[in-house]
């Protein structure tokens, strides 16, 4: 698989209170909408890129998200990554296991938006911060 490459600028914007969550989705619906996902793509990577948002806000303690249009050479995508400096993930084998929470969540977040998406990658390191990539392509 070719890996993704960006098409244009990246969008990026903060993630350091509720209401950005709301804009995160906005943001990224409309690149969605622009990339041409079909609607039901384009509402599978709003509600990912929602979890992933919440997750920086409370779990990294805050951050940013970078959306993007990418490319592979055939098929146009939506990219987005969320990135903080928080405590990392100690296990993140254990992380995206479907109800596994360290707060008061249902653990269905990680696990939830990996099936949501095409590609998903967690680059984390403990004391340092996260890295949360996912790409829906148009199909
Ligand atoms: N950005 C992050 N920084 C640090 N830890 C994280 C981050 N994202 C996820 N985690 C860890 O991974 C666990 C699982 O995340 P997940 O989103 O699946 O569940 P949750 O956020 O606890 O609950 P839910 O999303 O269902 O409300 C979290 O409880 C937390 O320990
Ligand atoms: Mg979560």
């Amino acid at each position: 698989m070719t890996a993704p490459r960006p098409v244009g600028p990246a969008d990026v914007q903060p993630i350091v209170a509720d209401e950005d969550v709301v804009r995160v989705r906005q943001l990224v619906r409309s690149v969605a909408v622009a990339a041409r996902l079909s609607l039901v793509d384009q509402t599978k990577l709003v509600t990912a890129a929602s979890e992933l948002a919440r997750n920086t806000l409370t779990h990294g303690g805050g951050g940013l998200v970078e959306v993007d249009t990418v490319t592979d050479g055939r098929r146009t995508g939506v990219r987005v990554s969320f990135v903080d400096e928080g405590p990392g993930i100690a296990n993140v084998e254990l992380a995206l296991t479907d109800g596994y929470s360290t707060g008061t969540g249902l653990g269905l977040g990680l696990s939830g938006t990996r099936r949501l998406v095409d590609e998903f990658e967690i680059e984390t390191k403990p004391g340092r911060g996260t890295r949360v990539m996912a790409v829906k392509w148009a199909r």
